[in-house]
This record gives structure tokens, C-alpha cells and sequence, in this order.
């Protein structure tokens, strides 16, 4: 696969992947999974319960599994964590296969609640073949980066958009020591990128999702970011903004104006 804006190598795995993660997480229908297929995105994410990502992956796959980066893992829960080889099995039977590209401890808040043990724990699953590849989400940037810094999982999956930039001083000058695959997500912010805040201009340009896709794809340290359409057209956009490449630098100052004003509205769960 060749390298240009919408197609990279996942840092360390050497993995050829498209630049544009596919979820399924808002339900956009089979159709629009296999669209993406057919598009050349080959980065696939998903939960236990994104039925029609791991229902499509499951037919798709058959006879070109070689063909697809299946990323799933295991939630971080409030009262601890589920059991990662019980996890790793029951997504090897949800996408009927015998191995998994990236198998990711999803959602940790706080460095405690990943401590090294647990580090330890999903490094053992690539022992026997099943898992390729191993990372983590995570919404604590400084721990993300010290996890960079001593290359202790091949993948970082992180947020990063355009109103929250703060990966670009405490995460991305850490990732190159030990080439750490970088996944972003909620680049429409949960879509609050998308609407105008109450304090921008009643005539002012509000963002295009292609847009945010393509402001996290202009920083050379993200090599894929994801993205949930909720329908086809959603899709068929953003791979269309995909193809007009990065951002120039007059569109780079827009989104970073526009994402400071979306920042400061301090919504809770952000
Ligand atoms: N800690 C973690 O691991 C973590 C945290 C956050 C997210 N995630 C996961 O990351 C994946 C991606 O989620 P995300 O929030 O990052 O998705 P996203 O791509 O930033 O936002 C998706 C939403 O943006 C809107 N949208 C997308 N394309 C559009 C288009 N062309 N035109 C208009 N609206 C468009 C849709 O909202 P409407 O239909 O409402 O307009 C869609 O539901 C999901 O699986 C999510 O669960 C993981």
C-alpha cells in the first residue's frame, strides 16, 4: 500500500493502513460497513456490542481475513476491568477468526486503573498467535505519553481534535523513540465541531466534518483516525474530504479558532 495522505504504516506494527478508522458504534447499517470496504479502508474498530461491525466483518473477511485490521478489546470498567483472555476469545468467535490485529484495554481514565501488571497481562496475550498487536484508549494524556516514551504498547488509541489539541505537547513528541502507532478518536468532538457555538459569529464558517477528519490527518503523528458515520452519505463525505489531503495553513488557524471556541463551552462529559 502506498504512503500518502490517506495511507500510512501503523507506526511499529508495519502494518499498511488506510488513514480513515471505520467504527460502527452509531449503527450506520451493514451497507455503509461494506462501502467502506470497498473504498480500500481495511482499519476496522469495534466494541463487543457493534453488531453490525463484527455481523459484516464476519461475512467480509471470509477467504481475504489478511485483507482487514480488526481492532477490538476489552472496557475498562469503574469496578475493574473484565477478564482479557475471556474478552480476547469471545471477540475471536464474534468475527469468527483466529487472530486479532489490535486488542485494546479501552477507556482508562486515571494511570491507576492501568497499572503494570495489567500492562503486563495484555503484552502475555500476543504470546500464543491470537493477538498481533496490543494498546490501550486512553483519556489521560500525561500517562498516554509516558506510555510512549518507554514503548510499552505497540498502539495508543487517544482523543484528538480539533478543540482538543493538548496530544500535541504531552503526547505526540513522545511517540517516535519507539515508532508508537497512534489511533485518534471523537474528531467531530461528539459532532459539537459541527454546529456554531452561541459565541462565533452568526455569519461565520462552521466546520464540515471532512474538515475535522482532515485536521487530526494533517498532524504527521496520527496514522489513523477514526471515524462513525451514522449513514452512508456521512461516509462517502469524509472519504471524499480525504482526497483533497491536509488542511492549508489558513484552514489549520479556522479550525483551531473555531476549536478553542467549542473548547471553552465546557461541556461535562468532556
Ligand atoms: N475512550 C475511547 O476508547 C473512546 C472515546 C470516544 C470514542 N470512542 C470510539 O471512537 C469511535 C469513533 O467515534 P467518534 O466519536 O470519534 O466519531 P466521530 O467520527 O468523531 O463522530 C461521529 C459523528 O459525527 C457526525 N458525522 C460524521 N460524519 C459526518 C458527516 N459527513 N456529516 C455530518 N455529520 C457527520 C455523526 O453525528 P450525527 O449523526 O449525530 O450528525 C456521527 O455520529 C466510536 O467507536 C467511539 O465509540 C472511543
Amino acid at each position: 500500500m502506498e504512503t500518502d495522505f490517506a495511507h500510512t504504516v501503523l507506526g511499529n506494527t508495519g502494518v499498511p493502513v488506510h488513514r480513515l478508522g471505520m467504527s460502527a458504534t452509531y449503527r450506520p447499517g451493514k451497507k455503509t460497513v461494506h462501502r467502506a470496504i470497498d473504498e480500500g479502508i481495511n482499519y476496522f474498530f469495534a466494541y463487543g456490542f457493534d453488531t453490525h461491525m463484527t455481523r459484516t466483518l464476519r461475512e467480509a473477511m471470509r477467504g481475504r481475513r489478511e485483507k482487514f485490521v480488526v481492532a477490538t478489546g476489552a472496557y475498562n470498567l469503574i469496578l475493574g476491568h473484565p477478564n482479557l483472555r475471556r474478552t480476547l476469545e469471545k471477540r475471536l468467535r464474534q468475527f469468527n477468526t483466529d487472530y486479532i490485529d489490535l486488542f485494546l484495554f479501552l477507556g482508562v481514565m486515571k494511570e491507576k486503573q492501568f497499572p503494570e501488571e495489567l500492562c503486563e497481562e495484555i503484552r502475555r496475550l500476543k504470546n500464543d498467535g491470537k493477538v498481533r498487536f496490543v494498546g490501550m484508549s486512553c483519556h489521560d494524556r500525561k500517562f498516554a505519553g509516558k506510555l510512549a516514551a518507554d514503548g510499552a504498547l505497540d498502539v495508543l488509541m487517544i482523543r484528538y481534535n480539533a478543540a482538543h489539541r493538548g496530544a500535541e505537547q504531552e503526547i505526540f513528541p513522545f511517540v517516535s523513540a519507539h515508532d508508537i502507532g497512534v489511533v485518534s478518536y471523537t474528531a467531530t468532538r461528539w459532532t459539537y465541531l459541527l454546529r456554531r457555538p452561541k459565541t462565533w459569529p452568526k455569519d461565520g464558517p462552521v466546520p464540515t466534518a471532512g474538515q475535522c477528519y482532515r485536521f487530526v490527518l494533517s498532524n504527521p503523528h496520527v496514522h489513523v483516525c477514526m471515524t462513525a458515520p451514522s449513514n452512508v452519505k456521512h461516509l462517502e463525505e469524509n472519504l471524499a474530504a480525504l482526497r483533497q489531503g491536509p488542511l492549508d495553513e489558513a484552514e489549520m488557524a479556522f479550525m483551531r479558532k473555531f476549536g478553542d471556541a467549542v473548547h471553552d463551552l465546557k461541556k461535562w462529559f468532556m
